[in-house]
């Protein structure tokens, strides 16, 4: 069900890995590091076996991100037209298998936090049943806005800046009923920390979901910003990579109920935050 949303962002880093560096020459410094300094990530690249190494890698590899968006921007989807459309109107519907975390309908708003949403969100944006208001959040925020700014384009939902790492300074405990991440923590430098924070934004008895391909690291040869890997065993979710394994759900199962269906290519784990805080 997962697959439609995931396709996408898995032929971006195929595009990015076949070397989009030049489109970056025109995305100018940005105000929380980001800098197109990195371009020749390639040739300087240090090794990811160092796990000190995570953010220092991390950071060199953001501006193949960026690439790839402004030259989404610039050819309105390229292979992808759908896509744009599909995430450029705001009255695209939230997708049914989301829906299906939120609570019932009713007067209240339904918050929905979607972390490391890109320039523009996945996530339909509006719902037939329910009021629903979307934040969005990315640490590349910043250079999306100056790269949309460059094509005219304003997004339906303004993705605002925030390292998944550090939720908790920017959002109260229990502000979202539905915390939302697809394809985006595994491309972070510290995805165990950032699903730990994302589960304190989270609603006693809402759901926190991630959907992601199956060990992308591996898939992608620890290459750019695929230093970690999101996979199931006997029923568990795990995040590994060359020098870690973290068995995530017995971290957090006291925490939440904890649900991870894997096919052969993607996985989507879910939490239902059982304990308050
Ligand atoms: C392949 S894109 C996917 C974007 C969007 N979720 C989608 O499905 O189209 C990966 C996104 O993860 C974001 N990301 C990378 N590191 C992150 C972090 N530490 N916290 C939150 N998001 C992060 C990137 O900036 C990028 O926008």
């Amino acid at each position: 069900m997962l697959r439609p949303m995931l396709d996408i962002s898995r032929k971006v880093l195929t595009r990015v890995r076949r070397g989009l560096y030049a489109a970056l020459a025109d995305i100018p410094t940005s105000a929380h590091g980001v800098t197109n300094s990195a371009v020749p990530a390639q040739a300087s690249t240090p090794q990811a076996s160092e796990p000190q190494n995570a953010k220092a890698l991390w950071t060199e590899a953001l501006p193949t991100e960026i690439a790839f968006w402004d030259n989404w921007f610039k050819t309105h989807g390229g292979e992808w037209p759908e896509d744009y459309k599909v995430r450029m109107d705001p009255d695209t519907p939230l997708q049914s298998f989301v829906e299906a975390y939120l609570p019932p309908g009713g007067e209240d708003i339904i918050e929905i936090l979607d972390v490391g949403a890109g320039p523009v969100t996945k996530l339909g944006k509006r719902s037939a049943n329910r009021k629903i208001r979307i934040t969005a959040v990315d640490p590349l925020a910043d250079a999306y806005d100056r790269v949309m700014a460059k094509y005219g384009v304003t997004p339906p939902v303004r993705t605002t800046w925030c390292h998944g790492e550090i939720l908790t300074t920017r959002f109260a405990p229990e502000t979202f009923d539905l915390v939302w991440a697809q394809n985006s923590l595994d491309h972070s430098y510290e995805p165990v920390r950032i699903i730990e924070q994302a589960l304190t934004l989270t609603k006693t008895g809402g759901y926190l979901v991630l959907a992601h391909a199956r060990n992308e690291a591996v898939n992608e040869n620890y290459q750019g910003l695929h230093q970690w890997n999101f996979d199931g065993e006997d029923g568990d979710f795990i995040i590994w990579n060359r020098q870690s394994r973290v068995n995530v759900s017995k971290l957090l199962q006291a925490r939440a109920e904890i649900r991870a269906r894997v096919d052969a290519t993607f996985i989507e784990v879910s939490f239902r935050k059982t304990v308050r805080g």
